[in-house]
């Protein structure tokens, strides 16, 4: 807690010819102006905290006018505030945000105009009107999915879907400009609570550009794209999205299998020359079921195997889900797990005794094991990596049907009784697990926005380890996710509104 020490003697009035005027030596913070209400503060008190937010580098302004952005009141009579502006000179009550001194103490440990919460906010209970309505309470979309709060429940897939299909060709192309572009358009509209019916709906969003919205407004009048059917029928896009469906194919093995005049799977696996490494060997072999979605019921029972095993090797194993299954999807392409434990150092062989372990019971069906190169002294990583430096394994594994409830997912007249998973488990060291657990629970599109949230907006670096305060010089250290958002000065987004 801010702890505000003794109030020293100070004088009871500012001159006038001084009123109105910020006195501060640096001034850190251009955008933000403070007035702080006198009332239930009394005067000694304001005068205090006036210096002492200045000497942080906040404009604190002794008359309350339209120029002032952040009202501040220690009065806890929400109604009693309220009467009080309404009463005032401001002319329009929407520019200015009202809040408790919660707001101020917080900005003041950190050095910063924190992020206005609700939990900041006097209320204007007594006769809410739009106008009175601080910002952050009004339908505004922010342009950072971290900001922003999506289910699964997705109400404009019409649009959604074809960004998709839209991105993936840029991306099948390497233009990561509008690639990014459409993903960044379907995130946004993922997060709304209703259909865009129409393009005025579409007024107030970010991240909309003129090619996202024309494609919208073909979409709205014809209920198609005349753009996304000319990719979805076009034989390059269409080869390279069934190449790429098969584990341990990426974009460009796909587009080299394509400029060979190969179009099928058995062109491929007819084709002498075409030598294929051992991650799309067992791609192949498993095709039919790692294609197929891995249903919850099927998450679970493999939680249960794993969880089995670990603590047979360690008791204090900790086993968590992460991945879109955390995220409440009730179906994924992959099943996600953090392994670790309690004891440092452990965690470094732990998944090879796994993944042992799993062979002894034959249901280890392929594995690709990555030994951790995680070294804290080389943080903080500046360019973002695409892998963190846990130890990580990539794992195909055989599950009984008899140990999921309600079945298998299993394609029809399928009486095998087992299916193949893609399962992956990453396990950090313990004073990394917050960061672990938030970097691998997704979504993509989420944790690109944290990244460059903490970046643009708080001069932090964010990844998988570590966040890093380039300010301070220093890392801030976090035991739960709760702990990263607020040192970021975010609200808490829910693992299940993450699904941007
Ligand atoms: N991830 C990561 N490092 C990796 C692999 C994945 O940080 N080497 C993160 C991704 O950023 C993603 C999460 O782990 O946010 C889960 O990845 P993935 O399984 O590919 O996606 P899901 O969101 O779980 O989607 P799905 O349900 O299709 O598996
Ligand atoms: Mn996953
Ligand atoms: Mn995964």
């Amino acid at each position: 807690m801010f702890h505000i020490p003794i109030v020293p003697r100070v004088r009871k009035r500012s001159r006038p010819a001084e009123a109105g005027v910020a006195r501060c030596e640096e001034v850190k913070f251009e955008d933000v102006r403070l007035y702080l209400v006198e009332r239930k503060m009394g005067s000694s008190r304001r005068s205090f905290l006036t210096q002492l937010a200045r000497s942080k580098g906040f404009i604190v302004d002794d008359i309350l006018s339209d120029v002032v952005t952040h009202v501040v009141s220690e009065d806890s009579e929400a109604s009693s505030v309220w009467t009080w502006l309404k009463e005032s000179v401001l002319k329009n009550l929407s520019n200015v945000q009202v809040l408790d001194i919660s707001w101020f103490t917080d900005s003041m440990r950190e050095g910063r105009p924190v992020a206005v919460e609700t939990r900041h906010l006097i209320q204007d209970t007594l006769h809410p009107s739009p106008e009175s309505s601080p910002p952050t309470a009004k339908a505004t979309v922010s342009q950072y999915a971290c900001q922003r709060r999506t289910t699964t429940e997705n109400k404009n897939q019409i649009f959604t879907d074809a960004f998709e299909v839209l991105a993936e060709s840029y991306e099948f192309n390497e233009i990561e400009g509008p690639c990014l572009a459409f993903r960044r358009a379907a995130s946004v509209l993922k997060s709304l609570p209703s259909e865009v019916d129409c393009m005025g709906a579409t007024q107030d969003l970010p991240c909309l550009g003129e090619h996202t919205k024309a494609v919208m407004e073909e979409l709205l009048q014809c209920g198609h794209s005349f753009e996304v059917e000319k990719i979805l029928s076009d034989e390059r896009y269409q080869t390279l999205k069934l190449f790429t469906s098969v584990f341990g194919v990426g974009p460009k093995t796909a587009e080299k299998w394509y400029r060979r005049g190969l179009r099928s799977f058995s062109d491929i696996l007819a084709e002498p020359s075409i030598h294929l490494n051992r991650m799309q060997e067992s791609g192949f072999l498993h095709y039919g079921d790692i294609s197929r979605s891995v249903s919850k019921a099927e998450a679970r029972a493999l939680g249960n195997v794993i969880d089995e095993v670990a603590r047979a090797i360690t008791p204090d194993a900790i086993l968590a889900l992460t991945g879109g299954f955390r995220r409440g999807k009730e179906f994924g392409h992959d099943v996600d797990f953090i392994v670790t434990t309690p004891e440092p150092g452990r965690e470094k062989t732990l998944l090879s005794n796994i993944m042992d372990e799993l062979k002894e019971q034959g249901i280890l069906l392929y594995s690709d094991y990555q030994p951790s190169t995680f070294d804290i002294s080389k943080l903080p990583s500046h360019r973002f990596e695409a892998m963190d430096h846990f130890a990580k394994c990539f794992l195909i594994l055989r599950l009984e049907g008899s140990q999921v409830e309600g079945g298998l997912n299993s394609a029809e007249g399928d009486s095998r009784g087992w299916r193949a998973v893609r399962v992956d488990l990453v396990s950090p060291p313990m004073d990394r697990y917050a960061f672990a657990l938030l970097g691998w629970t997704g979504s993509r599109q989420f944790e690109r926005d944290l990244r460059r949230f903490a970046r643009l907006e708080r001069r932090m670096l964010l990844d998988n380890h570590a966040l890093y305060d380039k300010t301070k010089k220093e890392f801030l250290a976090a035991a739960t996710e709760k702990d990263i958002f607020a040192h970021l000065g975010l609200e808490y987004i829910e693992p299940w509104q993450r699904n941007a």
